[in-house]
């Protein structure tokens, strides 16, 4: 035998010499979930080593990442129930402790990403991410798309870097990009949820806000898991609607369509690690099936190797302190 591909791997030198892409602090946003000020600090449950945090608590815990390398982060707010309605009126509400929040983290650590979230969910009393029609149950596209512009300016006057539309109404990109542009954020960026798939893995995240949908589910904005053509098709609406960024969501079943849209699109591509995959490696672990922190380790390189610039991801905190990986 002339061609032994055995040769390459022999040594750990060699292995670690030839390693053809690897994970660093630069490519992971952490998620974390924002309490009222005046709630304590809580775990959620499904998401071993996760927690809901006051501005307080959180503060605190940035003050410990930021300096071992934390890039970025992505703030999803946990709204009262009392504050809840059907119109979502908190979300575009200047003073919400989101915004107090994005202010004063922004004041804290001008180096750090703060990623939005833009959608009705955490808002809506009837847990979805668009307004609901009172008769037909309808979710309204155009009518939601007003309300998301206005809660994208109000991100944008807090101080957010990246607004994340994550809810998949048609046209929102191109009309919140106009929305910020008039209102003179034209440096404000917009990583677009692009292929966000209705999907079982958002369990856990929706434990967390307590966001479940009252009655439904998401199926006639997010879309159908079985279909890769429709990705291209939302990837192309959101390029030319002015998206800085794209994301795929999912992410480890759906490194397919990371994929396809590094090969087909110049905008950088994101994946978010969600709730569902973070909550399934704890569980194994815990149970001793499966070495936790190594399969974090392979998940997260398998997001570099599909083509993904920027990986979301509930194991951010544990990838930063582990000192095996960095
Ligand atoms: C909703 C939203 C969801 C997630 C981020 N934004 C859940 C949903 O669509 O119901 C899920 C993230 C995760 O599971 O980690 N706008």
């Amino acid at each position: 035998m002339n061609i032994r591909p055995r040769r390459n791997r022999m040594k750990p030198f060699l292995r670690d010499l030839l390693s053809e892409c690897s994970v660093s602090a630069n490519d992971l946003i952490s998620p974390y979930f924002l309490l009222p000020p005046h709630e304590k600090k809580s775990p959620i449950l499904s998401m071993p080593g996760q927690y809901r945090y006051p501005l307080k608590d959180l503060l605190d815990k940035l003050s410990e990442l930021v300096p071992i390398g934390l890039k970025g982060i992505a703030l999803f707010p946990c709204v009262p129930e009392d504050k809840k309605n059907v119109k979502a009126t908190e979300s575009y509400n200047p003073n919400h402790f989101y915004q107090i929040a994005i202010k004063e983290i922004k004041a804290k650590f001008p180096d750090l990403l703060i990623m939005t979230d833009v959608a009705l969910d955490p808002y809506s009393s009837q847990g979805h991410d668009g307004l609901v029609d009172e008769l037909t149950g309808e979710i309204l596209n155009d009518e939601t798309i007003e309300i998301l512009v206005k809660m994208s300016i109000v991100q944008a006057q807090s101080g957010a870097d990246l607004i994340g539309p994550s809810d998949m109404m048609d046209g929102r990109i191109g009309a919140i990009r106009k929305g910020l542009d008039l209102a003179g954020f034209s440096n404000t960026a917009i990583i677009s949820y692009c292929a966000k798939y209705a999907s079982h893995f958002y369990g856990p995240f929706r434990d967390a806000l307590d966001s479940t949908p009252k009655i439904g589910d998401k199926k006639t904005y997010q879309m159908n898991y079985s279909n890769r053509t429709e990705a291209f098709k939302e990837l192309v609406l959101d390029q030319t609607e002015g998206a800085d960024i794209v994301m795929v969501k999912p992410g480890i079943s759906y490194l397919d369509i990371v994929r396809d849209f590094k090969e087909r699109s110049q905008l950088p591509v994101a994946a978010y690690n969600v709730s569902g995959e973070y909550a399934m490696v704890k569980a194994a672990h815990e149970k001793k099936w499966i070495n936790g922190p190594m399969v974090m380790h392979e998940m997260l390189t398998s997001f570099k190797r599909a083509g993904c610039d920027i990986i979301l991801s509930y194991f951010t905190e544990e990838f930063l302190k582990d000192e095996f990986f960095v």
